[in-house]
């Protein structure tokens, strides 16, 4: 059957992969509120379409970070994507190229930051998980900028795995054919079975707890690549992570993997914009499956949005050209949704194209009775 939309993938990757790999693509934390949230949050969102506005030509161009992106849908960083489908980050990073736009590479990624590089040109962005080991991060961050990477998003939502039951059920761990690329050199690419999830525990083995905002500026001491803090929801972090020398904020909840009962990311960004007072862009990842989500995010303020499940679940059903149909569903949606709404530029995106439950009610002439 034809796929229509973005959503569609999910089901077809869950009837494809292993339970104990769709589960781990698939869940939440804990009782997956967040989870659901982040999706249903969009849904009470509506429009305050402008009509009678000639939308025969859309631009959906922006620049980010000095990058020209042909749209502002980007790809998240989602771990093992080999997992999903033999060529895994290697296909996910054409598909984004093609599309001229930006991929994010996990550092948790089964495909190293050389590898993803000799897939060909393409603006890329390097997550980084922060290890206990210091020289570990030294020099990853090395090689991802002598690969070329233009940008570390940071996540700082993770100085412990969440608890998702799904993986502890399943005893997740990465399957034997395949390692954690980035560090197998270091003899931390593979990840030992455990009595619960497997990332859990090598998590709680290798990543540093006592991470901190001394360390964003630690970090800027070893690179020159501008940091994206990702995982900010609050007013009070957005200025921190300014303050600590933050080129982007990334508003984030993890994809809900982390921290439940954490508002969905489209009710945290406005928050997050006041505070950054457009110092530093704002960036929205989480439950985006529609050009209609896109628009409402960069109506509250967000300089693009980040994809992270479809593009695994598009690359178990179809592989490379399952990511790159999603990019074109989400860009094609999204261009509707301008012309629909009146822009024919992002510039044209405003506050008021949209209404929240939280704005003010409008006032309304009463009924002459
Ligand atoms: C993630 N995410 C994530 N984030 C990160 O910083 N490093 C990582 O390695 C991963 N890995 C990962 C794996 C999987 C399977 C998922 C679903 C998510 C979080 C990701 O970058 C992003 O924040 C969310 O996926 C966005 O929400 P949606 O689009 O999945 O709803």
């Amino acid at each position: 059957m034809e796929v229509t939309n973005v959503t569609e993938y999910q089901a077809i990757a869950k009837e494809k992969l292993p339970k104990m790999i769709y589960d781990y693509y698939a869940s939440g934390a804990e009782d997956q509120w967040t989870l659901e949230e982040n999706r249903n949050a969009f849904s009470r969102i509506l429009f305050r379409p402008r009509i009678l506005i000639d939308v025969s030509k859309i631009d959906m161009t922006t620049t980010i970070l000095g990058f020209k992106l042909s749209m502002p849908i980007m790809i998240a960083p989602t771990a093992m994507q080999k997992m999903a489908h033999p060529e895994g980050e290697y296909a996910t990073a054409r598909a984004a190229s093609a599309a001229g736009t930006i991929m994010t590479l996990s550092s948790w990624a089964t495909s190293s930051v050389e590898e993803v590089a000799s897939t060909g040109p393409g603006i890329r962005f390097f997550q980084l998980y922060v290890y206990k080991d210091r020289n570990v991060v030294a020099q990853l961050v090395r090689r991802a900028e002598r690969a070329g990477f233009k940008a570390i998003a940071l996540t700082v939502d993770t100085p412990r795995l969440g608890r998702r039951e799904a993986d502890i059920k399943n005893r997740f761990t990465l399957p034997p054919f395949l390692t954690l690329k980035n560090f197998e050199g270091l003899d931390l690419g593979k990840m030992d079975e455990a009595n619960d999830s497997g990332l859990a525990s090598y998590v709680a083995g290798q990543i540093d707890r006592t991470l901190s905002w001394k360390d964003v500026k630690w970090l800027q001491t070893i690179t020159t690549m501008p940091i994206l803090v990702k995982g900010v929801i609050t007013a009070e972090d957005t200025r921190l992570a300014i303050q600590a020398g933050a080129a982007g904020i990334i508003v984030s909840n993890h994809g809900a993997r982390q921290l439940d009962y954490v508002p969905a990311t489209i009710i945290a960004l406005e928050e997050v914009v006041k505070a950054a007072q457009g110092r530093v862009p704002v960036f929205l990842d989480g439950g985006v499956r529609r050009g209609t989500d896109v628009f409402k995010a960069l109506a509250l303020g967000a300089s693009g949005i980040f994809i992270g499940r479809p593009v695994v679940f598009s690359l178990a059903a179809e592989g490379e050209a399952g990511v790159r149909n999603v990019l074109q569903m989400l860009r094609e949606e999204f261009e509707l949704t301008m012309a629909l709404s009146g822009c024919t530029s992002l510039k044209e995106i405003t506050r008021n194209h949209i209404v929240t439950e939280w704005d003010a009610p409008r006032s309304r002439p009463a009924p002459r009775l």
